[in-house]
């Protein structure tokens, strides 16, 4: 696999101005390891030399769809089977017409129909065409049939008009290239996490609650998301955005949390407890605001379950994953718990003394039945990455060892 996460990549070259910065990218996507072969429409010849990229690729470029050399070569049936995948950079409007339309008058369409691998193109026009509601109409119409659009950027114009429209930059369609190739360690999983705090009420306006901001919770679900999981999030009250891509479920009580969390349970693969569950709540919340009336005030609190404990004493239930926060004794009570709960993994983190609740880093020491590991002080976002590194290890050889079973 190639940075792009593509073999066999067809570069389609349509006649824009911008075709020259097709020679670059060309070349970025040898360098990251593609096979690149080049299709160019006969308009495109007319701004760069089929002969440079050529040079770039190693590989002859196809320019018409009766050449009977090339087609002697490699017919454009066999052509459109080698892809893996096509990127047309730049796309014309009236390239982005005619794949809409259906056409299969040049080399580069008649390619485009036959072949049945992904599609991505970067359009490059002049803003006023880029804005016409025919143009956006064909996009919308390529966009419904799966093909990726890749830009514009936006910006000053080779015609000195400034807006959107531009080419994206090459490096920047092969980093957008490599998120789209990018399964991900997670793909196909349903994911369950649970983030933030949660709030009992004591009456209407007070609430028994802790100082979790949820933000390793919400980095978490984002770096599900990013390696390709299925999340849905159940989070009590933050001041938190919902990460692209998750499923959001706010709660405000343990009590509520438990519920969303059973709900959604059903074929989750993965459960990752990250919420700082209240352990009590108050028993009888009184249904008017409390006056101080007397000295002393006794607050009646009674035990909430234990969400990620019955998780993981679900039969044929998830694989769980429990965090622990410890303001002492860190290693000695992560291990307690992991084996009190029966949890697959624990992550543990120190709390207090300016660490852990309400900061934007963290340390973990992850452990499990058979190990544990270090990960030291680092921002929640990468700390979640490294987190989802050892758990796809763990996780892969726990399904491995429930199949063998
Ligand atoms: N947790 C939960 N439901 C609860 C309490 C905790 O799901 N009612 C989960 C948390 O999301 C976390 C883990 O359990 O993943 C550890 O929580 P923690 O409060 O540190 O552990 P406790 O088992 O409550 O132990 P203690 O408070 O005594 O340290």
């Amino acid at each position: 696999m190639t940075n792009t996460g593509t073999e066999c990549l067809l570069l389609g070259i349509t006649g824009g101005i911008s075709a020259y910065k097709s020679v670059e990218l060309a070349r970025l996507l040898v360098a990251s390891g593609a096979r690149v072969r080049v299709v160019m429409t006969e308009a495109a010849t007319r701004f760069v030399t089929p002969l440079t990229f050529q040079a770039v690729t190693g590989n002859p470029v196809h320019c018409h769809l009766f050449d009977e050399e090339y087609e002697a070569a490699m017919g454009h049936i066999e052509l459109a089977r080698w892809a893996d995948q096509m990127l047309i950079a730049p796309a014309t409007a009236d390239f982005l017409a005619r794949m809409a339309q259906g056409l299969a008058d040049d080399l580069l369409s008649t390619l485009y129909l036959a072949s049945s691998v992904p599609v991505s193109v970067v359009p490059a026009m002049n803003v006023h065409m880029w804005r016409h509601a025919a143009v956006q109409q064909n996009l919308s119409v390529l966009a419904s049939r799966g093909v990726n659009i890749l830009g514009p950027d936006s910006g000053a114009q080779a015609c000195g008009d400034a807006g959107p429209g531009r080419m994206l930059e090459p490096t920047d369609i092969v980093a957008a290239l490599g998120s789209l190739n990018h399964r991900g360690m997670f793909a196909g999983n349903k994911v369950l996490v649970t983030a933030g705090p949660t709030q009992e009420a004591i009456d209407p306006v007070r609430f028994v609650g802790n100082r979790s901001s949820g933000k390793m919770g919400f980095a978490l679900a984002e770096a599900f998301v990013r390696e390709g999981a299925e999340v849905v999030l159940v989070s009590g009250p933050v001041a938190l955005n919902t990460p692209p891509g998750v499923r959001r479920v706010n709660v405000q009580t343990a009590l509520q949390m438990h519920g969303a969390v059973f709900e959604n349970i059903k074929k989750t693969d993965i459960f990752a407890g990250c919420a700082a569950v209240a352990d009590y709540r108050p028993e009888l919340p009184e249904g008017q605001k409390i006056k101080k009336t007397s000295e002393r005030l006794a607050l009646n609190l009674v035990r909430n379950p234990d969400i990620l404990a019955e998780v993981a004493a679900l039969k044929d239930g998830p694989y769980t994953l429990g965090f622990a926060a410890e303001t002492e004794n860190l290693a000695e009570n992560a291990r307690a718990k992991l084996l009190a709960k029966k949890l697959n993994m624990l992550a543990a983190n120190p709390v207090g003394d300016n660490l852990g609740f309400e900061r934007d880093d963290n340390s973990l020491l992850v452990i499990w039945p058979g190990g544990e590991k270090q990960l030291p002080v680092q921002d929640k976002g990468a700390l979640a990455q490294s987190l989802l590194g050892i758990l796809e290890q763990q996780y892969q050889a726990h399904v491995g060892h429930v199949k063998g079973s």
